[in-house]
């Protein structure tokens, strides 16, 4: 192990590493991305359109998935996803303490219960042999989550979906480009959910997809992204001549238009580039810190291609003089932007206030979301700055080591 000069932490007025702060993310957006969507700007249809019917096309061919669904964001994707499947009121679904606020918040907003199952230590995915435990008469739906980009053992959940009957709707806001089992996640679970937002693999600023093999639920996902109307507003202006639209339900206003599919089908041109430079820093960021004794890194399963959407590290504050919030404002002070992915989720203060949840509920969810920091990873970052992170790191481990 390498030992360390207590230098002064910026945080206590010394000099940072780092200069200039480095941004926990930044997007690469280039020239051609900047081209797709000034075409598109300049050619007269800005809304859903033939873009947005292009990247669909692309993205199910690419996931190996019959039907894909283009909306605007993640959470629209899983809404619209337990829509199809008919989860309501007094249903339950279920799902990871250790996510962001909309898997969970999708669920309330059809009128149902989440029930959350504790993740697996080492990973932080869903622990599929506590699932079964938590199926009820109620239990509608499951959404893994692809913690960080590596999906969950897919083929576990699968199983346990179809003996209970159950549709695994898969949260892949991290893992575009991931595989499980040399298979690409999209083509997997019942339903798949990606995010293009800004800190995505890709991004189209905000954006979302659903891809799926059924098609009553495609048909159905259209048509409530779209206020419940039975035709695209492309074909109503199109040349074929006007056609009349019926509303067939309350549908929502969840769209992916054009500009958005312009950028996003360009970004998705650079997936494996951007996926092998993730690559390379993660394994620049392990190197540096693999013998910092007191950070635990998530496990990698041997079937996963992982996406690398982030990279969290465990702080083991019982090592340490400092907490969780302490060591990551002194990291920031450095001037090394920082994250939290995620605090677990039954313990913010609306689902505890609401179901009922506790501390002590999900022992492996807590120690995580008590001691995670989401270092920088993003294929705009250089060697140099994923040096500073380690070196950052490591400076503030070092002065507050036991
Ligand atoms: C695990 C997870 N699910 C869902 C979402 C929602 O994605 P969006 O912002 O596209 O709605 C996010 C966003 O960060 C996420 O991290």
């Amino acid at each position: 192990m390498t030992i360390e000069t207590r230098e002064t932490l910026a945080l206590q007025g010394g000099a940072p590493v780092r200069a200039s702060f480095l941004p926990f993310h930044q997007p690469l957006v280039d020239a051609d991305d900047e081209r797709a969507v000034l075409e598109t700007l300049r050619s007269g249809w800005l809304t859903t359109g033939p873009r947005t019917k292009g990247f669909e096309k692309d993205l199910a061919a690419y996931t190996g998935s019959a039907h894909c669904v283009a909306v605007n964001s993640c959470t629209a994707a899983l809404h619209l996803a337990l829509e199809a499947v008919g989860v309501g009121a007094g249903d339950e679904v279920m799902t990871s303490p250790i996510t962001f606020a909309s898997t969970a918040n999708v669920i309330v907003h059809c009128g149902a219960r989440p029930v959350f199952v504790d993740v697996e230590p080492d990973t932080l995915n869903i622990d599929v042999g506590a699932i079964d435990a938590a199926v009820t008469p109620r239990t509608r739906a499951l959404i893994p989550v692809d913690f960080a980009g590596q999906p969950c053992d897919l083929d576990a959940v699968m199983a346990i979906g179809a003996r209970h009957g159950l549709p695994v709707i898969e949260d892949a806001a991290h893992s575009i480009g991931a595989e499980y089992k040399g298979r690409r996640i999209g083509g997997i679970a019942d339903m798949t959910c990606f995010s293009f937002y800004a800190t995505k693999n890709i991004t189209s600023g905000e954006g979302g997809a659903l891809t799926t093999n059924r098609q009553e639920w495609a048909d159905r996902i259209a048509v409530m992204a779209l206020h419940g109307i039975s035709h695209d507003a492309w074909k109503r202006y199109g040349a074929e001549g006007y056609r009349h639209w019926d509303i067939i339900a309350a549908g929502y206003k969840y769209n992916m238009f054009d500009l958005q599919a312009a950028l996003v089908r360009s970004q998705f041109d650079k997936l494996e580039r951007f996926h092998a430079r993730r690559v390379a820093l993660k394994t620049r960021l392990d190197a540096g810190l693999q013998d910092v004794p007191e950070i635990t890194l998530p496990a990698e399963r041997a079937w996963a291609r992982h996406a690398y959407h982030l990279y969290p590290i465990v702080v083991r504050t019982e090592m340490l003089t400092a907490d969780r919030d302490t060591i990551m404002n002194a990291i920031q002070a450095e001037n090394i932007g920082i994250g939290v992915h995620f605090r677990a989720v039954h313990l913010h203060p609306f689902y505890a206030d609401t179901f009922g949840f506790r501390r002590g509920m999900f022992p492996h969810a807590e120690y995580y979301s008590d001691r995670t920091i989401s270092l920088p990873l993003y294929p705009r970052m250089t060697d140099a700055d994923a040096d500073a992170v380690v070196a950052a790191v490591r400076k503030v481990f070092s002065h507050y080591r036991r």
